[in-house]
């Protein structure tokens, strides 16, 4: 049967490996290309694919692919979107550099995503899209946790929504950092960005505001000393008491593929190594107004990255959403 060739910008890192290897498997796609920076003319073994020669980007023949993922660091991704797309590609983009409410890239004002790649938020305009900014880990988490109750005007309007995050060390890359380094981060745990100053906030804000919803957000992420997987805790105070927060979430999710609502909290093993992202819900004790807790969970390296940005190529590609991804 005929492929479709597609290429992989970044492809020694993370989550540019993990899309190798996702492609490998594809019953649909053929991976054509694949590039590096550093790495350039270095060949990888990835566990179940074989070994990935990769090119350098420069010489990457962008156009051969129908579609490129560009998994580059933010800031560097954009003028590659760019090139991508006036090869003739369309482009799923893993950086921040597209996401709604981040600033343009210097030199790269011009390039816009056409959807975001939250299918369960936007799966239509995914559909029609020639460039799509595939959302960020944690704010996937998020925000999944939290549409049922977007949808359904559940926020107060005077809410602070509080958000405790604990990512597995793949979320920052494999650009070597001394405070990543396994003597530092072993038998640890401990926040960063404190502040409320992460990198996910903008485009977490912009899906709020598409809701009309005033509620604050803070967010707290963590890092925790495992390699991949994130789980998001969120305190949420409603307008108004709701009698079965699990059936609305439930209800809501009813029908996809990549989203379950389970009747305890999920762990991070039962996400790892799957797209699926598991939530739970349920009424807070012992506080004055009524408040939710939401727990979100999923592999930062797939429905956080890899994985979703397959889900939304296959809809580019009018082929079957799941294909190519396992629960
Ligand atoms: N890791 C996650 O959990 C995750 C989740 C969601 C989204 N993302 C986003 O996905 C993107 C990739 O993340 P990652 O964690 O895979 O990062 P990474 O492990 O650091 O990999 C970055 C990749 O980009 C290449 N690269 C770096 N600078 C480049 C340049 N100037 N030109 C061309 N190629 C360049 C690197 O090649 P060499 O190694 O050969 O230099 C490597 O292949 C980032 O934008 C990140 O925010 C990551």
């Amino acid at each position: 049967m005929h492929k479709i060739p597609v290429g992989v910008l970044g492809a020694s890192g993370y989550a540019g490996r993990e899309l190798c290897g996702l492609i490998a498997r594809h019953p649909d796609l053929t991976l054509a290309w694949a590039a590096a920076h550093e790495q350039r003319g270095e060949r990888m073994r990835l566990p179940g694919v074989g070994s990935v020669a990769f090119v350098a980007a420069e010489e990457a023949p962008l156009g051969d692919a129908v579609v490129v993922f560009s998994a580059l660091p933010h800031g560097a991704s954009a003028a590659w979107v760019a090139r991508a797309h006036a090869a003739g590609a369309k482009v799923v983009d893993l950086s921040a550099d597209l996401r709604p409410g981040h600033a343009p890239t210097p030199g790269c004002g011009a390039v816009t995503a056409d959807a975001y790649g939250l299918p369960e938020l936007e799966r239509d305009s995914v559909r029609t899209a020639s460039i799509v900014a595939n959302p960020g880990c944690y704010a996937t988490a998020v925000l999944l946790g939290l549409l049922p109750a977007l949808a359904n005007g559940l926020v107060a309007e005077d809410a602070t929504v509080s958000v405790a995050a604990a990512s597995g060390v793949t979320g920052a890359g494999n650009a070597p950092r001394r405070e990543l380094m396994f003597a530092e981060v072993a038998e640890d745990f401990r926040p960063y960005a404190v502040g409320n100053h992460h990198r996910h906030l903008p485009e977490m804000r912009a899906v709020l505001e598409r809701f009309a919803c005033p509620a604050d957000l803070v967010f707290t992420p963590h890092l925790l000393p495992v390699a991949r997987g994130i789980i998001a805790t969120i305190t949420l105070p409603l307008a108004k008491a709701v009698a079965d927060p699990q059936a609305l979430w439930r209800a809501h999710y009813a029908g996809e593929c990549f989203v379950a609502v389970g009747d305890a909290p999920p762990a991070l093993r039962d996400v790892v190594h799957g797209n699926v992202a598991r939530l739970f819900v349920m009424a807070l004790a012992g506080v004055r107004r009524p408040t939710l807790v939401i727990v979100s969970a999923l592999d930062n390296l797939l429905k956080g990255a890899a994985g979703q940005a397959v889900q939304n190529a296959n809809l580019l590609l009018g082929l079957d959403e799941s294909a190519g991804l396992t629960a």
